[in-house]
């Protein structure tokens, strides 16, 4: 079992494209592409940046592996313990089949518990937005949570990069 640690951190850029072009530059390879999001690596996990297509540049989430599914869910107790609601999920991802639940932290900071990230190597086939469709009206595997909830979409918008790298006050 892994130690507790940073699974990855989801950025939403403004040029996604000359970010990716810097990460591949330092070594980071691409493990799939949605209509929203490159997923990219720099170990065998599928993923430990995620970088959006976004008109803003700002924090999606930060994540926080936990060692499989049962301790998300047991995560999500502790979490209602403490006052803290799930703002999506539970559920299972598509690219990376990582499962997930979210919240918002303090100053309202989107984090994320997920476990049993797939693990991959250079055999992987990197798949295209062509190949990520679900269902109408499904986000993930499972297909047992609704979508993510207003506060969480409105948490993202509130950890602003401005071009000179600052955290921008709303
Ligand atoms: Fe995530």
């Amino acid at each position: 079992m892994r130690k507790p640690r940073i699974s990855h951190v989801n950025l939403n850029c403004r040029d996604n494209d000359k970010t990716f072009a810097l990460l591949s530059a330092l070594g980071f390879k691409l493990s799939d592409q949605t209509r929203q999001f490159r997923f990219i690596r720099c170990s065998s996990d599928h993923h430990s940046l995620v970088l959006g297509f976004n008109d803003n540049a700002n924090l999606n989430h930060i994540a926080f592996e936990m060692p499989d599914l049962d301790s998300v869910m047991r995560g999500i107790g502790r979490m209602r313990d403490h006052g803290h609601s799930v703002e999506w999920g539970p559920g299972r991802h598509g690219p990376g089949n990582n499962v997930f639940a979210y919240f918002c932290g303090p100053e309202e900071m989107p984090l994320e518990y997920t476990g049993e990230m797939q693990q991959v190597d250079d055999s992987y086939h990197i798949r295209k937005p062509e190949d990520w469709r679900w269902p109408p009206g499904r986000l993930d595997h499972w297909g047992i949570t609704p979508g993510p909830s207003a506060r969480v979409k409105a948490a993202q918008a509130l950890y602003q990069f401005s071009d000179d790298g600052y955290r921008l006050e709303s």
